[in-house]
């Protein structure tokens, strides 16, 4: 990677003047941000696998791949579990986890790969400009059917128009649909930002899984 300058838990990329911080969430601590629907998709996943492993992304991971880690340990072999992050710590070397070291707009896999795909506190620290590159890269290489959830409040009819224009009609941003409505009432995603991003054709019972009830969860 190029010249890079550390200090706590902050990195800045010197020669392009980005700067971004090292965190390592537990995966418990994600799925609960998002509402429990990682947990959901995954498992949604598992059911309809048919024997077949269930392929996981988690984008901008942290170094010490904790979540991914966790992920495998919770589900076991029938999830394969890929990490992709700028900064990588060499120590960690755990047999069930594939790691990438690279740029999330560059992704060196080929389309269609992943069923699930979360990305938890990477987009804020990417550039504007640099963010739609990002989610062109996460549908790319999500399978059709398959799911990405992040923790970002996005522009959608500009991503929408811009998914529409790479991908056609199959690739939706769909955003939070909000806290502020009464309990009981049915709403879609976590008591935080959350964003979907589906790719066609989406198996209808999976509309149920991305709703929630006020004062259920
Ligand atoms: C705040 S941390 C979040 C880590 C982890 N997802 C978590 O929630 O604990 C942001 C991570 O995104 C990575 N990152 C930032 N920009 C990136 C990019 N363009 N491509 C890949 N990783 C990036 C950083 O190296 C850092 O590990």
């Amino acid at each position: 990677m190029e010249k890079t300058v550390t200090w706590g838990l902050c990195l800045q990329r010197d020669d392009k003047g980005e700067f971004f911080t090292l965190a390592n969430r537990h995966f418990d601590k994600i799925d609960h941000y998002l509402g429990y629907l990682p947990s959901r998709f995954i498992e949604f996943f598992l059911e309809n696998a048919g024997g077949r492993s269930v392929d996981i992304l988690d984008l901008g991971a942290g170094v010490n791949l904790v979540s991914a880690k966790e992920i495998c340990k919770k589900y076991g072999r029938k999830v394969r579990v890929t990490t992709i992050d700028f900064v990588v710590n060499k120590a960690i070397r755990p047999a069930s986890v594939d790691r990438l070291q690279a740029d999330a707009a560059h992704i060196s896999l080929r389309d269609n790969v992943f069923e699930f795909i979360y990305a938890f506190q990477l987009l804020s620290y990417i550039q504007e400009d640099k963010q739609l590159e990002v989610i062109r890269e996460m549908v790319r290489v999500l399978k059709s059917g398959g799911v990405a959830l992040l923790d970002d409040s996005l522009p959608f009819e500009t991503i929408n128009h811009q998914l529409f224009e790479s991908f056609g009609p199959v690739a939706y941003c769909i955003p939070r649909e909000g806290n502020k409505s009464e309990p009981g009432q049915v709403v879609f995603g976590g008591p935080s930002i959350t964003t979907m991003i589906i790719k066609e054709p989406v198996d209808q019972r999976m509309y149920g899984i991305r709703e929630r009830i006020i004062g259920h969860i």
